[in-house]
């Protein structure tokens, strides 16, 4: 893993209730710690929290996003959705968008662009999630899935400094199965590869998310073109989440 710029995403999924709150106390002590200046925490907590992280985690290292948005940029008749502006305005930094929970939901890769445009427009930052489904791998459909999810997500896009590419295999979220190291190896390469074409290398940081925890982090970070992870499960427990953090820089 590079040693520059690493991102810790905790995605903490439909979780938490206002005493959670409590559980972030020693996260926002490690990020204030001098020597992790070049680690980012960024905590994406249900929509009902969003505030209350922000003002927690003021005075500290740690950013706050959101874990997704409706694709319209401006304000309308949408029942139970909010838009990156609304984020925006509450202090949150980032967003996840295109993740595989959501592209179930009717997230398809054109409703993604349309929201990756609108939160480009209110400058958040864009975790933007892709990956293959296990019967997609099985029909050696990877690399034709990731190409589609990247083309179609990116489209019209001509700057990516904004943009983490989070690389999830679908088959490894919540399963407690992780991709062999060569095998992550190969799909991120190719993921580079693909974006290359069209953006600049340096601007190109992916993460990976899929049952990262305390344990396999190790083997993970192996990873050199790895430029950080998205926690979902473990980032619940701050105990887990600290010792992900410490065991990927060490
Ligand atoms: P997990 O979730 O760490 O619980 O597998 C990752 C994710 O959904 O982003």
């Amino acid at each position: 893993m590079t040693n520059n710029n690493i991102y810790f995403i905790a995605n903490w999924k439909m979780y938490g209730v206002i005493e959670s709150l409590k559980t972030i106390k020693n996260v926002i002590s490690l990020s204030n710690n001098r020597s992790l200046n070049k680690v980012n925490i960024i905590y994406c907590p249900p929509y009902t929290l969003l505030r209350e992280f922000v003002k927690k985690t003021k005075n500290s290292n740690i950013s706050v996003g959101a874990q997704n948005c409706h694709q319209q940029s401006d304000y309308g008749s949408y029942t139970g959705h909010i838009n990156s502006k609304m984020i925006k305005n509450i202090g949150c930094k980032y967003i996840i968008l295109g993740h595989s929970e959501n592209r179930i939901m009717g997230d398809t890769d054109e409703i993604i662009n349309k929201k990756i445009k609108s939160s480009l427009k209110e400058n958040l930052k864009i975790i933007f999630c892709i990956g293959e489904t296990l019967k997609q791998k099985k029909n050696n459909q990877t690399n034709v899935i990731l190409k589609k999810q990247i083309k179609k997500g990116l489209k019209g896009i001509k700057n990516i400094s904004n943009i983490l590419i989070s690389y999830e295999p679908v088959w490894s979220i919540g399963t407690g199965i992780i991709p062999k190291v060569d095998e992550l190896k190969k799909q991120i390469v190719f993921i580079k590869k693909i974006l290359s074409q069209n953006f600049s290398s340096k601007k190109i940081k992916i993460l990976y998310g899929g049952s990262v925890n305390q344990a396999n982090i190790k083997n993970l970070k192996q990873i050199e073109q790895i430029n950080g992870f998205l926690v979902g499960g473990a980032s619940q427990n701050h105990k887990k989440f600290i010792d992900i953090i410490k065991k990927s820089i060490n």
